[in-house]
C-alpha cells in the first residue's frame, strides 16, 4: 500500500513567538478542510514545544530540525532525540545539507543519527543532494545514491521513514531542477531503497525539496516517485503552504 504523501515545513532558523499564528492558521484551515497529505512543521527548537502545543488536536504533526547522535550528556547547544519527543515531535530530519556543510555531518553520523531517532520513537526524514559543482561534474546520480545507501542504517527495516531529495543547488535560490531531473534522481533513489529493504523500500516516500513554492508544486508533486515535499521558504507563510499542500 502506498503511504500518504508527506509535505513537511522546514522553518529553517527563522521563527518567533509570532510565527505560531501562521501555524495555527494552517491548522484551521486543514480542520475545515482535510488535506491527503500528512502535513508537519519543523521549527527552530526553541518553538518547538509551544508549537505542538498550539496544533494539539489537529492534523499538522511536528518535529525536530536535528538531534544528536547521543542520547544525553555534555554536548553543549545539541538537543537529544527525547527531548524532541518531549517537546510533542514526531519526526525529525536528518542530514540536511545545511547541517552537512554547516557542521560537517557526514553520511555515517547521518546513520548513526537515524539509529537514536528510531530507538526514540521519531520518524526520520532523512535528506540527500548534490552540489551545483558535482551535477555539473555529472555525478549527480552516483553522489546521491551513495549518500543514500551510507545515511540509510540497516535498522530503518520496517519502520516509518522517508528519504527527501533536495539539490544544494535549488535550496533557498528559486532555481528548480526540471522535472525530468528529479524523475531521474528519484528513480535511482528508488532502486536503491528497493536494494537496501526490499518491497519496504518500493513504499517509502521520497520527498522533493527545493524552492518548491505554490506556482510549482503542482508539476513538482505530480512527477514520478514524488511522495511529498519538503519545504523551506515557502512553508514560513501560511498561505503559501497552504497551496503546495492542496497540490499534493
Ligand atoms: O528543507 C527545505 C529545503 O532546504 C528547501 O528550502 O524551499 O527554501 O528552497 P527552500
Amino acid at each position: 500500500l502506498k503511504p500518504r504523501p508527506l509535505i513537511a515545513g522546514n522553518w529553517k532558523m527563522n521563527g518567533l513567538a509570532e510565527s505560531l499564528d501562521q501555524a495555527r492558521a494552517v491548522a484551521a484551515a486543514l480542520d475545515a478542510k482535510p488535506a491527503g497529505a500528512r502535513v508537519a512543521i519543523c521549527p527552530p527548537a526553541t518553538l518547538l514545544d509551544r508549537l505542538s502545543a498550539a496544533l494539539d488536536g489537529s492534523s499538522v504533526l511536528t518535529g525536530g530540525q536535528d538531534c544528536h547522535v547521543k542520547t544525553s550528556g555534555a554536548h553543549t547547544g545539541d538537543i537529544a532525540a527525547a527531548m524532541l519527543i518531549d517537546a510533542g515531535a514526531s519526526l525529525v530530519i536528518l542530514g540536511h545539507s545545511e547541517r552537512r556543510e554547516d557542521h560537517a555531518e557526514t553520511s555515517a553520523l547521518v546513520a548513526a543519527k537515524v539509529e537514536t531517532a528510531l530507538t526514540a520513537g521519531l520518524e526520520p526524514i532523512i535528506c540527500v543532494g548534490e552540489s551545483l559543482a558535482q551535477r555539473e561534474a555529472g555525478s549527480a546520480l552516483p553522489v546521491v545514491t551513495a549518500q543514500v545507501r551510507e545515511s540509510l542504517p540497516a535498522a530503518l527495516a520496517g519502520q516509518a521513514f522517508s528519504v527527501a531529495y533536495e539539490p544544494i543547488w535549488a535550496i533557498g535560490t528559486g532555481r528548480t531542477a526540471t522535472v525530468a531531473d528529479i524523475e531521474e534522481m528519484h528513480a535511482a533513489i528508488r532502486a536503491q531503497l528497493v536494494e537496501l529493504f526490499g518491497g519496504h523500500g518500493a513504499t517509502v516516500p521520497i520527498l522533493y525539496g527545493g524552492s518548491v513554492k505554490p506556482d510549482n508544486a503542482a508539476e513538482i508533486l505530480g512527477a514520478a516517485e514524488v511522495g511529498g515535499a519538503l519545504v523551506g521558504g515557502a512553508s514560513l507563510k501560511a498561505a503559501d503552504f497552504l497551496a503546495i499542500i492542496a497540490a499534493a
